[in-house]
């Protein structure tokens, strides 16, 4: 009786031990669990054995008995070894897989590049401190007396329409053009002067094709003695020569602005059309670029320059309608849009 059981301790602790050396693999150690559970844990299949050991003689129960512990505790030994050899192999592995090769050039990270309409700016930048002009900034949220007051544009004015922008606290709007920084620079520096202030502008606008409620403007600003309309003609032909070269065709027409008398507004024909009529140019064939004119005499007086010695030109370059024009892009919408897909055509 007390061999059989010896027999069955047996063969139950070799096919423990078999079930241990096959458990690999991701569920190795629940495997486990459920070995130990089955054959070691109080209702495990050595413990039940020990329950018959009361049927046996003495000897018998000794031999069985001891039979049995022994078998447990190399078991248990057994289950150690092997849960300890299973942490081994999931260290070595996972530093394996985490190993680094220090020689290896690391993630190669496309450099980034201008945005279009900054390399514009830039390049406007360039030019016109190549003619003498001074490049300077100004407030994106402007007082309503540079933006508009100054400009001869008074409140309930018409041209306030025109230009309907944000208002925020106190007596300040967000910029609706650069024109403000032409009193605060003739404020600043007085006569003679020569100066482009280039920057953000926002308006409550709807937007389209040509339309956007944020863009950027470049304020230009000459006053001296004896400055006409000429230098005005020959200082725009000059500029945009050499940033579009001859590849676009330019028209010069009168338009009223209340701060320059007279006033001016300079267009390109439309490159995505050809001057055929497009949606980009509204069927006209000419997209709008540029205001520009004579500084009025009370903008100049503003500015505590006398209009009786000095004369002055003053023109806001829409640096957006440019670049498009520049790269005959049809939407200006794409400018802002934050599309890499667009970005990248021009690096
Ligand atoms: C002005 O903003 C005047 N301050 C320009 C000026 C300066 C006149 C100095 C005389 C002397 P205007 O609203 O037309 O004018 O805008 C000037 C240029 O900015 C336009 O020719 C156009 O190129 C660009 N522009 C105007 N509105 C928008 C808009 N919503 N989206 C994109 N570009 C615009």
């Amino acid at each position: 009786m007390s061999q059989s059981l010896v027999d069955s301790i047996a063969r139950i602790e070799a096919k423990a031990r078999a079930a241990i050396a096959a458990a690999t693999g991701a569920d190795a150690l629940e495997e486990l669990q459920r070995i130990e559970r089955a054959v070691l844990d109080k209702g495990g299949e050595l413990n039940q054995i020990l329950r018959g050991l009361k049927d046996l003689d003495a000897a018998g129960r000794r031999d069985a008995g001891q039979a049995a512990n022994e078998s447990k505790e190399r078991l248990a030994a057994a289950l150690a070894e092997r849960r300890r050899a299973l942490a081994d192999g999931a260290i070595a592995a996972a530093l394996a897989a985490e190993r680094i090769d220090p020689t290896q050039p690391g993630p190669r990270r496309a450099p980034g590049h201008e945005h279009p309409v900054k390399a514009v700016m830039r390049e406007l930048d360039d030019l016109f401190e190549s003619m003498g002009f001074t490049v300077v900034d100004g407030p994106e949220v402007e007082t309503d007396f540079f933006n508009f007051e100054a400009l001869n544009i008074p409140p309930n004015h018409p041209a306030r329409d025109a230009q309907d922008t944000f208002y925020v606290e106190g007596d300040n709007v967000l910029r609706t053009h650069t024109s403000g920084m032409q009193v605060r620079a003739m404020r600043k520096y007085g006569a003679p002067l020569r100066l482009v202030a280039p920057g953000r502008v926002f308006r409550n606008e709807t937007q389209d094709a040509g339309h956007e409620h944020t863009f950027h403007q470049l304020e230009g600003l000459m006053v001296d003695e004896g400055i006409s309309i000429g230098h005005l003609k020959g200082v725009l032909e000059q500029v945009l020569a050499r940033l579009v070269g001859g590849e676009v065709r330019t028209r010069l027409r009168p338009h009223y602005f209340p701060f320059v008398e007279p006033g001016l507004e300079l267009d390109f024909q439309c490159r995505i059309c050809g001057g055929a009529g497009c949606s980009t140019c509204k069927r006209t064939g000419w997209i709008e670029i540029c205001g520009c004119g004579m500084v009025h005499p009370k903008v100049l007086a503003a500015g505590n320059v006398d209009p009786e010695k000095y004369s002055g030109f003053a023109f806001g370059l829409g640096i957006d309608r440019l670049t498009m024009m520049r790269h005959a892009i049809p939407d200006i919408r794409w400018l802002m849009s934050g599309d890499l897909r667009f970005l990248r055509q021009f690096k």
